[in-house]
């Protein structure tokens, strides 16, 4: 009669294993946010959220700040989100390799062309932030940069 319960046992621990590795393989091909996302370097400017970008509420609590970096600047609108608030930020390169830097904060993200690279921040305290390019990109690099208000 034991081998029945071995059996039994060997069935549960299979399906188990068969689950978690399907689960992880799952969760691995969907990573929501906070993965790198793809995009056509050549068609940032047609590709939502790019296609206009800026700040954009998605809900009360919610803000995303759409910008691309390009060799000497960020394409952006006037900036501005208030404090206290989630900001995702979505930040993409049509040339060449970037960094979107907030001074003063941990936002410090490694802009690719052909990737959209998604960060989550929330801004404590109202001000004006220096945004810059961390990341040597050639003759302008020290030319790059631009401000985010926060109310
Ligand atoms: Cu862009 Cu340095």
């Amino acid at each position: 009669k034991y081998e029945k319960i071995w059996l039994v046992f060997g069935l549960v621990s299979l399906i188990l294993f068969l689950s978690i590795v399907g689960v992880s393989a799952f969760s691995h091909g969907h990573t929501p946010s906070g993965g790198m996302d793809t995009i056509d370097p050549k068609k940032v400017n047609e590709t939502a959220p790019f296609d206009k970008p800026g700040v954009t509420q998605l809900d009360d609590d919610t803000y995303q700040v759409a910008i691309v970096a390009l060799a000497f600047g960020y394409n952006a609108p006037e900036l501005k989100v208030p404090a206290g608030k989630e900001i995702i930020f979505k930040v993409t390169s049509t040339d060449v390799v970037h960094s979107f830097t907030i001074d003063n904060t941990k936002v410090n993200m490694m802009v690719v062309p052909g990737q959209i690279t998604t960060k989550s921040y929330t801004f404590d305290k109202p001000g004006k932030y220096l945004i810059l390019c961390n990341e040597y990109c050639g003759a302008g690099h020290h030319l790059m940069s631009t401000e985010i208000e926060v109310y």
